[in-house]
């Protein structure tokens, strides 16, 4: 077997393993994906000024993260449907990051359910995603459920009113619900790894995967009928929903897929602890500015009012390092543990972070920043 050692080893051989229509599902943007290209660019560009001679035996990426310790300003974004990547899948992404020691945050539409999560995981520092549903009292429900798990950061998401135009998924017939046709039967069949794996798994224990949260009533197999009103994507989603979430929850409140400087300041203004400046990973609406355009604002804006992540893009311990750079506080990653859960389950969902922390630590010692606060220092030059 090969030896991965980088993040396009990982993916391609998640591109081997995983039926077309999830890969492409995992992988891909939107329309015609240029908000990809940007990102990829955007973080192509930024050189960092190394210091010389700064004289530091080893590096040391110990962060504190809204008042907790953590091994490294990192942790794993909230991914839906990360336990079709491996069967228990988000249980797997929340051991590997425990034992890296960063957090993981599980999504509303992830399979497994937070409290199966928290069970499989004890130790893990667990946050969790919120998409508000329609129905507010199901979702304060929710909430009530992920802090009883010790979740102690929500992440709120507002870059997602509608679900997004990716015509890869209707072709693919891959969504939810489920459309089989032809070409994603042969799709699956052609792919006997993940069915045994994964598919099959889920098959003979808990039934064929859903959307782990929804209410028993409303759940979605994913060959069922559609989704219940009351749990569908919030358009009408305003501050005052944020300001009423400050209230019921009782532990961090972090805003994801804030870009602009006028809505980090409303996030400061309805007492949220963090904001992350992102792009959904180039996977929502394709004509948006990339993150580190606007992270310098942001930060000049809004720091030491909240603390500010980021994150979309991130394919080398150095682009973790660009935002760090620019100003973000910590970052999170995507798509990169999807596919070492892919390539290799839990162990390779621990070796992917532990490549990127690598990665860091290398390239720390190239800049002569041996602490993640020298890193603020380090000057950042866009070359155009
Ligand atoms: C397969 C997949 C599913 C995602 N699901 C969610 C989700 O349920 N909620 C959410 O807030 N973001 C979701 N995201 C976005 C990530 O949290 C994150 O913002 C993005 O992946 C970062 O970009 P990267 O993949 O380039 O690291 C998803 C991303 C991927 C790749």
């Amino acid at each position: 077997m090969p030896i991965l050692l980088n993040a396009s080893d990982y993916r391609e051989r998640a591109r081997q393993f995983l039926p077309r229509g999830l890969f492409e599902y995992i992988d891909r943007g939107t329309e015609d994906e240029a908000a990809l290209r940007r990102l990829r660019a955007s973080l192509d560009a930024i050189t960092l000024l190394p210091a010389v001679l700064t004289g530091h035996e080893s590096r040391d990426l110990d962060t504190t993260l809204l008042g907790r310790q953590m091994a490294a300003p990192l942790a794993v974004a909230p991914t839906a449907l990360a336990g079709l990547v491996a069967h228990d899948g988000e249980t797997k992404l929340a051991r590997a990051a425990s034992r890296v020691g960063i957090p993981v945050c599980i999504s509303t539409q992830s399979v497994t359910t937070v409290e199966t999560v928290r069970r499989g995981a004890p130790d893990a520092l667990l946050w969790f995603q919120l998409y508000v549903w329609r129905d507010r009292a199901l979702t304060g429900r929710l909430l009530e459920r992920a802090s009883a798990c010790g979740c102690d950061n929500l992440l709120v998401t507002v870059d997602t009113p509608v679900s997004p135009n990716r015509e890869y998924n209707e072709r693919n017939g891959f969504g939810i619900p489920f459309k089989p046709r032809p070409r994603s039967v042969v799709d699956v069949a052609l792919h006997p790894r993940w069915v045994f794996g994964v598919l099959a798994r889920y098959l003979v224990g808990e039934g064929m995967p859903t959307y782990g949260h929804y209410p028993e009533a409303f759940r979605t197999a994913i060959t069922r009928a559609d989704i219940a009103e009351a749990v569908r994507l919030e358009p009408r989603l305003s501050w005052d929903d944020m300001r009423w979430l400050r209230e019921i929850w009782p532990g961090k409140l972090t805003i994801k897929g804030v870009l602009a400087v006028e809505d980090a300041e409303k996030a400061v203004e309805i007492g949220a602890d963090g904001i992350v400046v992102s792009v959904h990973g180039g996977r929502n609406l394709d004509c948006l500015p990339v993150p580190a355009d606007c992270i310098p604002a942001i930060v000049d804006a809004v720091k030491g009012r909240l603390a500010i992540l980021a994150d979309s893009g991130v394919r080398r311990g150095t682009d973790v390092l660009k935002y760090l750079a620019l100003g973000a506080e910590a970052v999170l990653l995507g798509r990169l543990p999807l596919w070492g859960l892919a390539a290799g389950g839990e162990a390779g969902a621990e070796a992917v972070l532990r490549m990127v922390l690598r990665e860091m630590d290398t390239a720390m010692a190239f800049l002569g920043a041996h602490r993640v606060p020298a890193l603020r220092e380090v000057r950042v030059n866009e070359r155009n």
